[in-house]
């Protein structure tokens, strides 16, 4: 009796052990399939760019319409809208600050109006107010968080549903190499880029399943508008241009194309992750 018993039990699980195989063989095949079908270009993708008028995010709208992606390009009201001729019809515009109620919705009725829906969504949109932790205000603090960690989770928030549909979302945060460093009377942009690169990994395990990747870019010093104030100060550059191996800060169309990256099928089994684009300053001592 007891030998029949086992034998019954090693027979089902010997058929346990077969439908595992077949279902892990399947999944295997689907899985090659999909990478056949991911590879696309990135041409026909619909993405949203915040801080998309100005520095980082102007270079990223640009670099995107420039391999064929449509783009809701999103920026305060009081932004100043310049961009390279050619580009214009492929970039659509929403003017509203980010911090507001109802700019998660306002920018997913956008998307969806002008483009169709969202395959690509990129929080960069930013603000630096230079501070200590001795000394930074509530003022300066709650907009730093406010700009740029809280937006970029609702916004993401709100994004979701069209990124499932999408059925290859991404998401694109902008951190910096502050999202691991700390650099002297900065302390509320730093705490918000270390927030960054911890909300991304989380947004990485929430949404894999629902097939969205989702990385953040981590560049060092870039000459834009946010930075410019501090690149005037002589002594500021010096420190950076000393500090980078490869002896000068970047322009904005050095960090575009690892938006491009990450948003492409190239990066199609990348997700929760922080690239560097720092030329190295990070590992300097
Ligand atoms: N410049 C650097 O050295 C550097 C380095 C690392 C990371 N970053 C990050 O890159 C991102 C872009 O910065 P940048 O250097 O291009 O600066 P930037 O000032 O040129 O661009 C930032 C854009 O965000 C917009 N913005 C700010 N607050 C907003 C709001 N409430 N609503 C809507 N739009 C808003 C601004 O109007 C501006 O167009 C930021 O997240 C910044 O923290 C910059």
């Amino acid at each position: 009796m007891r030998a029949f018993s086992e034998l019954r039990e090693a027979s089902a699980h010997a058929r346990f052990l077969t439908s595992r195989r077949t279902s892990a063989q399947s999944r295997r095949t689907v899985g090659r399939s999909d990478i056949t079908q991911q590879n696309e270009t990135l041409s026909g993708k619909r993405a949203v760019v915040t801080g998309g008028a100005s520095g980082i995010g102007k270079a990223i709208v640009e670099a995107y319409v420039a391999a064929g992606v449509t783009v809701l390009a999103v920026d305060l009201p009081t932004a100043s809208w310049s961009s390279s001729d050619g580009l214009e019809r492929n970039v659509a515009r929403l003017a509203i600050d980010v911090t507001s109620d109802d700019a998660p919705t306002a920018i997913a009725a956008a998307a969806v109006a002008q483009l169709g829906g969202i395959d690509v969504l990129v929080n960069n949109a930013g603000v630096m107010r230079p501070g200590g932790a001795d000394s930074t205000s509530d003022a300066d603090w709650q907009v730093m968080l406010a700009v740029n960690v809280t937006a970029p989770f609702r916004i993401t928030r709100e994004a979701v549903p069209y990124l499932k549909v999408s059925g290859n979302g991404r998401i694109i945060n902008t951190g910096s190499i502050m999202s691991e460093l700390a650099g002297p009377a900065s302390i509320a942009y730093v705490t918000t880029k270390h927030a960054i690169a911890g909300m991304t990994k989380a947004m990485a395990i929430d949404l894999g399943p629902l097939g969205i990747r989702a990385n953040f870019l981590q560049p060092g010093a870039v000459e834009t508008p946010l930075s410019a104030p501090h690149m005037a100060d002589p002594q500021y550059l010096g420190f950076w241009e000393r500090k980078i191996p490869l002896g000068r800060v970047a322009q904005p169309e050095e960090i575009a194309p690892v938006a491009v990256f990450l948003a492409s099928d190239a990066a199609a089994y990348i997700s929760g992750e922080g690239l560097r684009i720092d030329g190295g300053a990070t590992y300097n001592i």
